[in-house]
Parts: C-alpha cells; structure tokens; sequence
C-alpha cells in the first residue's frame, strides 16, 4: 500500500508482513494524515539479530569516522529542514516557526554529539598499583570506553525530532547500534507499530542492552520490567515556579508565558505552578493576564502561539483537570474554551492543594497559581509532588535564590528564568518519578558506554 509509510531496517524501507498500519491523526483537523506499518513480533526479533550484527562492525569503525558521518548526518538534517518540520506541523500541531526550530537545533545537537564523542571516547586512563595500601608498583591498567551493544531509543510526541537525535547520536558516535521506536504520534520511523504489539516486547527484548526513553508513565512500566541494562528515563514534570517579593514581575510574567504556554504547555518542562508570594500575586496575576489575552489560538499553520493538543484523549483529560478547579472553587481568569482538541490559554487563580490541578500535569495551555505565604510553604509544596524535573526561583537575592534552589527537589533549578532542558549540552535529570539518570550529550555518551581495563601485571 502506497500510502503506508514503510519501516527502516538492514538499510532497506520495508514493508511489514501484518499487512495492518497505525493511523498518524492530525490534531488540527482531526483525521489520519499519515499511516505507518504495524510491525509483527517477529519483524522486531529480525530487526534486533540485524542491529547485533551491525554493532559489532560499527564499533570497529574508527571513530574519526563515525564523527565525520554523524556531521554529514546533521548537514542534511538542516538542508531538509523545510519538509521534516511540514511533519511537525501536521503530526503533532506543533507550530511552524518552531517546528524549523527544532529540526535546526537537532542539527546542532548532532554535530555537537560528534565533537564532543571525539574527546570523550579519544582518551582514556593510565592507573597504577603502588596507590592502593598494600600494593607494589607491579600493575598497570589501562582504560578505555567501550559501546553497550544495542540502545533502544523511544522518544515522545513533543520532539520527534529532538528528543530522537539526542539518543541516537551518542549512541551511534559511541559505537552502538541503535532500534528507534517511535511514539505513534511520530512519523521519523525505524520500527513502528502498537505499543500493546511490539512495546513491551521491545523493551523486554534480550537483544536490547541500553533503554534511552523519554515520555510518561509508561516509562515507570518500562523501568519495571526491563532486565539488567542502564535506563535512561524522561518523564513527567510538575515544574514549580516560586516567585518572591521582590522578583522582577515583568520578567517573570513573560517568563510564565514562555514556560507556561509555549507549544500549548506540552512540554515536560513546562511552568506547571505558579507559587506566588501573597503580597506580589494579584499585580502578578494582571501582568500575566494581559500577556495572555495576546496569546493567538488557532492552526500550527499560521503559526499561532496555542494550537491543538496532540490528541482527543488529551484535551478531555485537560478538561477533567479544569472542571475539577472550577467545581473546588478556583478564579478562572479567562473563559474556559475548548474546539475538539484545540483549548485556550487559561490561568487559574486561587488554586487550593485539594485541586487535582496542583498536582497533576495537564501537558495542555492550562496554568494554576497557589498563592503562598512563605517561601517555606513554596519549597514544601514542590517537594510534596512525586515529581522532580526542573523548577525556577524568581528573585533578586542571590543568596536566598540558591539556598531555595538546595532546598527544591527537583534535578534543575532556574534562577530567574523559566524550566529548560536546553542548551542540550546541559545536564538534564529528573528526581524521584522524573526520571532515571542524566541527559545531555556528554552524560549521554557515558551512559551508552562501559569502562573496560586491561590490566598488565608485571613480573
Ligand atoms: O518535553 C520534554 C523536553 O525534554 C523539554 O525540552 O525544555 O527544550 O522544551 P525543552
């Protein structure tokens, strides 16, 4: 069938012998706009026996090499930036502008991977002996870092693209294989199909030496149930925003903007609550009100600030969240509005801890404010969350931002800026359901690779 998107596998597009496909349903309008192959078990034991022999000959590639080819990879990532982010804009309503932002930066990413798996991966240790109590100067050991085999990458809706090449490129750079699984809101495909199919399958997979994963809580399943192989995990966030009496309130208005709303709110990094000093909040509330209200809503198309939520599912969950606050009694301080899956910009004020929407993640252009009275009560709410990605302090002391920063349980604390997972050289981590280990091209390469030694014992 002509209008399935095939798989990647061996060097080949190939068709899967289930003859079956998954829908790609555009957000916007609403029906299927791609179709990808649903791949049988049996093509993903196939794929796994072809990925363990490619490693072994990848990893004997030099590395200058891999390099060299990963650059060429990140050129053309950029020269056809225009029909990837056209992808973007139709598989995940993500706006157009932003869609072409993220193909570049993955570009960079890409390129960064390359340079900086060369210094990594080129140098190693030289250890000896006589150190260690007890020890003559009869043993010399040599390390050096060596791939783990096969990766398994499964990157999530948000960044296709982004949140792909960041697992892929240092995997590859470090000698590795690697079987890509797409969500099925994705299209850059290697092996698709159901996650009731072919999901747990893969990731309980003996083949499979490394899980690279970013996205909810699929992810706790994941970690459960994978054999003894590093994980990698990404997942949710309830980013806490403290803001403080004497905070820059212009700086932090524009900042809840951009953390709260871009790309609808659908990012693990998202402002997903506001705590706001009491004395500061209602001139906080009318300052974000007003950058609200200039929000544009409509089609990825034309580039509008809030555009559809990536699934039906999704907006009704959104909804449950908001009705949830309307009936506890929270100030909605714009019209609650939903058009299938498109929902406007709201910012709830007056949230109360017994509102679901204090806790929960909504991923959707929906944003509550918990006004508090200390900054005690701030650190503590953050800290009572089973989340722990990022989290962002809004003052112009110093001293007392990085004293909040020590006391907030997250993996990342902004001072005066909003949660990013970028530059993506960074560290990036989550604490407690957030995540497991580190991100950032150079924690990346190390979790895809083992010490190895040899140690030369002398006479
Ligand atoms: O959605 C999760 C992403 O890792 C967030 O990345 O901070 O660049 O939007 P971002």
């Amino acid at each position: 069938d002509g209008d399935v998107f095939k798989y990647y596998a061996d060097g080949e597009w190939k068709k899967s012998s289930s003859g079956k496909s998954v829908a790609i349903v555009n957000p916007t309008t609403r029906k299927t706009q791609y179709k990808v192959q649903a791949c049988t078990q049996e093509e993903v034991n196939k794929v796994m026996e072809i990925a363990k022999t490619a490693q072994k000959q990848w990893a004997k590639t030099p590395l200058w090499k891999r390099a060299e080819l990963l650059h060429k990879a990140a050129a053309l990532l950029k020269e056809h930036k225009a029909p990837i982010a056209e992808c973007l804009v139709k598989e995940i309503a993500k706006p157009a502008k932003d869609s072409v932002t993220e193909v570049v930066r993955s570009g960079d990413l890409v390129s960064y991977c390359a340079e900086e798996g060369v210094r990594i991966l080129g140098e190693g240790k030289f250890l000896v002996s006589d150190s260690f109590p007890g020890n003559e100067r009869t043993k010399y050991c040599l390390t050096s870092k060596i791939p783990l085999g096969v990766v398994l990458a499964i990157p999530p809706f948000n960044y296709p693209v982004n949140l792909a090449v960041s697992k892929i490129a240092p995997a590859i750079i470090a000698g590795n294989s690697l079987v890509l699984k797409p969500p099925t809101q994705g299209l850059i495909s290697c092996i698709t199909g159901k996650g009731s199919e072919i999901g747990d399958f893969l990731t309980m997979h003996p083949g499979v030496n490394c899980i690279s994963f970013t996205g909810g809580d699929t992810g706790v399943a994941i970690s459960k149930k994978a054999g003894m192989v590093p994980l990698q995990m990404e997942l949710g966030g309830k980013d806490a925003c403290i803001v403080l009496e004497d905070a820059d309130l212009d700086l932090v208005a524009a900042n809840i903007i951009k953390g709260g709303f871009s790309y609808s709110g659908q990012r693990c990094t998202a402002v997903k609550v506001v705590l706001a000093m009491e004395s500061i909040a209602d001139s906080l509330v009318e300052k974000v009100n007003a950058k609200v209200a200039k929000l544009t809503v409509g089609p990825p198309e034309e580039n509008c600030d809030i555009t559809p939520v990536v699934t039906e599912s999704s907006a009704n969950f959104i909804e449950g969240l908001v009705l949830d606050a309307k009936k506890k009694g929270a100030t909605f301080c714009q019209e609650y509005k939903r058009d299938g899956n498109l929902i406007w910009p709201l910012f709830l004020d007056n949230v109360r801890p017994d509102m679901r929407i204090a806790w929960e993640e909504p991923f959707g252009p929906v944003l509550p404010v918990i006004r508090i009275n200390t900054v005690e009560e701030g650190i503590h709410h953050c800290n009572a969350s089973n989340f722990g990605l990022q989290g962002c302090v809004f003052t112009r002391d110093i001293n007392k931002a990085i004293l909040i920063s020590d006391a907030m349980e997250s993996g990342t604390i902004q001072i005066n800026s909003a949660p990013a997972r970028g530059p993506d050289h960074f560290p990036f981590q989550g604490l407690k359901d957030s995540g497991i280990g580190s991100q950032g091209v150079t924690n990346s390469i190390n979790l895809m690779t083992k010490v190895k030694t040899t140690v030369i014992n002398l006479p």
